[in-house]
């Protein structure tokens, strides 16, 4: 402890996300490192003392936002004269390392996404204008060490990132190379994090990890054995008390367990949704992906899971065009589609990633093909995802509520399939989970009513 007591000198950080959740959680805890020093968030670029963007590689497109908006912020500090920090974080950092300090000279430090817990030393650097200016090492479990041990919740649902990094290298990702080799935290560590948040007020979390069902942390001191699945420790979370709602994601086919689909039956914390990416309906393709499964072995845990929980919404990533992919093939992945009958799912064109395997595979698909194979396979992905929104029309489901709406009186949440739930209702709702009765849905909402006097004890 300092005896000039806090910082008072308040800054200002502005932090655009790019990419996936766990960008998403990085963020988060970027500003829980940078706030002890000064630094208050702001909703604009323009004027912030520091501005992060944390940025996403695995599509080209993504890439080159970055570069796009590094070129806006660049303009903003030369009209702040120059005062104001640019730090690039996140997967593209990692890939791209001092080439983006090349390509922008406006960029001040870059940092992988390893690196977050020396970002209060960097910036001092910068201000020094000494030392080195990028941190691209992989020491996942330090960062997770060195990060505070309290968090700022936002609201009531929060991510906790339990796992990091992938070793499965599909043909076409560049996760394996941004991220590092698959690390697990341990369960105390977790178990800390999220009992801080279930204090301030957090009902549903989501468990994070690029591959979060291949989690082995280590056991908690007091338990006998070494290492806990990812099923053992979503039963002990859904016991610390405070949770009502637990979800985790992403999962891959081969990491799936028995002990996971059974946790969905007996678990009833544990939501009824499961993310779970296929990429291709073809078995060749899966090959030629990596992927390390059949499409009859994902179909398999598909009904699995069902059993297990027939409410269970089901969801997936693919890619069209993949290289070698024939019309067949393409075939092959509407009809999966067509059998699993899918919630909500994403998609996207094949997109080469220099340095992958698949960037260098013979058979690389005309765009045009892609372009067509993608529409075709979003407008049966949005067929599927209205019908099931359009099914729990005159359901009462439990919604936990999220915040208010853009007119008065008007409130949101989320259903325990994920879906957005708008309702009219009061503001002190927030944070509660109620009773919604839906009357109405589209391709991305359901609407809802409160059912009369059903939800007076809770309000
Ligand atoms: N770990 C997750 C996926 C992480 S990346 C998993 O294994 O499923 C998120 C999604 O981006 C992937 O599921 C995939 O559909 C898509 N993606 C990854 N690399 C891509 C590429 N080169 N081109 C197009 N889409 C890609
Ligand atoms: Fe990428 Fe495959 Fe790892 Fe998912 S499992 S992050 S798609 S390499
Ligand atoms: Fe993108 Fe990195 Fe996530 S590449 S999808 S931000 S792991």
């Amino acid at each position: 402890m300092s005896d000039t007591g806090p910082e008072t000198n308040t800054k200002s950080v502005f932090i655009k996300t790019y990419g996936c959740q766990m960008n998403v959680y990085d963020s988060e805890r970027m500003k829980d490192v940078l706030a002890p020093i000064g630094y208050a968030p702001t909703d604009s670029p323009e004027g912030a003392d520091l501005v992060v963007l944390n940025t996403c590689h695995i599509r080209e497109k993504a890439t080159e936002k970055v570069y796009s908006e590094l070129g806006k912020i660049k303009k903003m500090k030369h009209a702040q004269g120059g005062k104001m920090t640019i730090a690039v974080a996140g997967c593209v950092a990692q890939a791209e390392g001092a080439e983006i300090m090349r390509r922008q000279p406006a960029v001040d430090l870059v940092l992988g996404p390893q690196a977050y817990h020396k970002l209060p030393e960097m910036i001092a650097r910068v201000h020094r204008s000494t030392g080195e200016r990028l941190e691209t090492e992989f020491e996942t479990l330090e960062k997770f060490d060195a990060l505070p041990k309290t968090r700022q919740a936002d609201g009531p649902m929060a991510f906790l990132s339990v796992q990091e990094g992938c070793d499965k290298f599909c043909t076409f990702c560049v996760v394996p190379y941004t991220r590092g080799a698959e690390l697990s935290r341990p369960v105390d560590d977790i178990t800390l994090e999220a009992r801080n948040l279930a204090s301030q007020g957090v009902r549903e979390i989501q468990l994070l990890g690029q591959n979060v069902n291949a989690y082995h942390g280590a056991a908690p001191v007091i338990e006998a054995g070494d290492e806990w699945t990812l099923a053992q420790l979503v039963r002990h979370l859904s016991k610390i008390g405070g949770f009502d709602r637990i979800r985790y994601t992403t999962s891959h086919p081969r990491d799936m367990d028995d002990d996971l689909i059974a946790a969905h039956a007996d678990t009833p914390e544990l939501m009824p949704f499961l993310h779970l990416p296929v990429q291709s309906g073809s078995n060749n393709i899966l090959k030629a992906m990596n992927r390390g499964h059949t499409r009859e072995h994902y179909l398999d845990i598909m009904r699995r899971m069902k059993e297990a929980r027939p409410d269970m919404a089901l969801a997936s990533d693919f890619i069209v065009g993949f290289p070698g992919e024939s019309d067949k093939d393409f075939e092959d992945t509407m009809d999966l589609v067509r059998e699993v009958g899918y919630a909500i799912a994403y998609s996207f064109k094949y997109s080469e990633r220099p340095g992958t395997p698949a960037a260098e595979m013979f058979g690389q698909v005309p765009e045009d093909v892609k372009n067509e194979r993608l529409q075709a396979l979003q407008a049966l992905l949005r067929e599927q995802q209205t019908a099931f929104n359009a099914s729990k029309i005159g359901e009462t489901v439990p919604v936990l509520v999220t915040g208010t709406g853009r007119n008065e009186g008007q409130m949101h949440g989320r259903s325990p399939w994920l879906q957005a739930v708008h309702f009219d209702g009061a503001p002190d709702l927030v944070g509660q989970i109620i009773d919604v009765e839906i009357v109405g849905s589209s391709l991305n909402s359901l609407s809802g009513t409160l059912p009369s006097g059903a939800n007076e004890a809770a309000a």
